[in-house]
């Protein structure tokens, strides 16, 4: 062994204090790890508990932005897992495997019952890298490399994800991005980019962008040719990153009839929100529209081996259109992700999901709306579809973005010492939205409605104890 490093690998497990110092010098701090200092090391995970070094319990709420979604160490998914590493653990991505197929068979006929449309799978290994052959795909069937994307949109960080990301601040040290999306206001209602009401609003967010192709000289369209810049609209049918935000129910059939009128592709990003984080299969099904193409990741796996994908139209993704070599990635279709994806999609046809995560969902939206109602002057919005939920936090006003409490909130719960009925508990919440005021809140499909009662408790103590000022 080399004498370099042998004398740690073959020392007693290290302190957390020594750990620190390791980390300090020897990993890049470039992720997000140090959004909380000091970072926090977790030593197990079961269920939707986190387990620190000293055993103490911390109750997740983001379950790893919902690509745990089926609970930590699932066993169902677990036992996928172990088993495929028996049999056919590594495999090139130029050959073939049964479950690779299999899986790819089971969401295209799920797409074809959905959406009454035939269509191909595509896989990878991250979403973001999903996201980039989706471009490749819009690009090679439009001819076009400029597409839209909603302000407070995520589609993730390599350069092309990033490039379609709304915000600047990943952006800003990476130089030009030539190709950067052209970023529309998302039907966010609590705060109307056009200060209107969703009452009585008529959905004049849509026409604005209607507008855009009026004349050549909005500068969108070229009406002799028929023709738009445009290749596609990148969308989350509900913004994750963003806030979780939900947008009214007639938003998406208006927008698309618009871009079904000028030949701009839907590309809808289900990266966060598929597989019933929303209370359906895709996030998209709850507002009755057909996206050409749909990217998924995280949850597929329940965040065990990494697999991405993309399933979009014959027309788009047909081997004449789009050959063999069209893209690649060492890991794509990995055996051990497609076969923790086939047993998670099995799972979900099995088991209701549809009526698990609504009714939860529905449960969990009723105990935060009795929170906002006890303190208005903290909570100033919530709202959740499925077991997508939201908490804004806002000043006493009940409307300004309140984020310094917001991150006190978070760093509290992070101490692991609130009071679980008489046991030491952390709670983990994830900050999203425009203003960093939001708690976006994935809870595992697995909670029961006294632990979801037990979790409204953790973040009434929470509040109680950042802004006692308020209560
Ligand atoms: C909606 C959405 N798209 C894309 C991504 C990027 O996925 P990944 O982090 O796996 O690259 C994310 C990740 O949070 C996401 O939420």
């Amino acid at each position: 062994m080399s004498t370099v490093i042998d004398g740690m690998l073959s020392a007693p497990a290290a302190s957390e204090q020594e750990l620190m110092e390791l980390e300090s010098k020897y990993c890049s701090w470039g992720d997000t790890v140090h959004y909380l200092e000091p970072p926090k090391f977790f030593e197990r995970a079961e269920g939707h508990y986190l387990y620190d070094r000293e055993g103490i319990p911390y109750m997740d709420l983001q379950m790893w932005y919902s690509a745990s979604s089926f609970g930590y160490g699932n066993p169902r998914l677990n036992e996928a897992l172990k088993n495929q590493i028996d049999k056919l653990p590594q495999l090139a991505c130029q050959y073939l495997h049964s479950e690779k197929v299999e899986l790819a068979a089971a969401i295209g006929r799920l797409n074809e019952s959905r959406f009454g449309q035939a269509g191909r799978v595509h896989f990878n290994v991250g979403g973001a890298q999903a996201i980039e052959d989706s471009l490749k795909i819009v690009r090679n069937s439009t001819g076009k490399n400029l597409v839209f994307a909603f302000m407070g949109g995520y589609h993730g960080r390599t350069l092309g994800a990033s490039a379609i990301t709304s915000s600047y601040r990943y952006r800003r040290r990476f130089g030009h991005f030539s190709d950067r999306a052209h970023f529309v206001p998302f039907p966010y209602c609590f705060r109307c980019p056009y200060g209107k009401k969703p009452e009585d609003c008529e959905l004049y967010c849509v026409d604005q962008f209607a507008r855009n192709f009026e004349t050549e000289y909005n500068s969108f369209w070229d009406a002799k040719a028929g023709e738009s810049e445009f290749g596609a609209f990148y969308a989350e049918a509900i913004q994750a990153t963003g806030g979780y935000v939900i947008p009214p129910a007639g938003y998406f059939p208006a927008l698309k009839k618009v871009l079904d009128e000028r030949n701009i592709l839907l590309v809808d990003d289900e990266i966060q929100m598929g597989f019933y984080r929303a209370g359906k299969f895709w996030a998209i099904e709850n507002f009755n529209v057909e996206p050409d193409i749909i990217v998924f990741g995280k949850a597929l796996t329940n965040g065990l081996n990494p697999l991405s994908g993309l399933w979009a139209r014959e027309g788009l993704i047909s081997p004449d259109v789009f050959p063999p070599g069209s893209t690649h990635s060492t890991f794509s279709a990995n055996p051990l992700g497609t076969a923790v994806g086939l047993e998670a999609v099995r799972m979900m046809e099995e088991e209701n999901y549809e009526e698990i995560t609504r009714r939860k969902g529905a449960y969990f939206l009723t105990q935060i709306r009795e929170l906002q109602r006890r303190y208005p002057k903290v909570i100033g919005d919530t709202d959740g579809i499925g077991m997508a939920l939201r908490i804004e936090i806002c000043q006493e006003d009940g409307y300004e973005p309140d984020r310094e409490l917001t991150e006190r909130i978070f760093v509290e719960g992070m101490k692991g010492d609130l009071d679980a009925r008489g046991r030491k508990t952390g709670l983990v919440l994830d900050i999203g939205g425009y203003y960093k005021n939001v708690f976006t809140l994935a809870p595992c499909f697995d909670m029961s409605e006294e632990e979801i009662d037990l979790a409204v408790e953790l973040i009434e103590q929470l509040i109680r104890r950042c802004a006692p000022e308020r209560i």
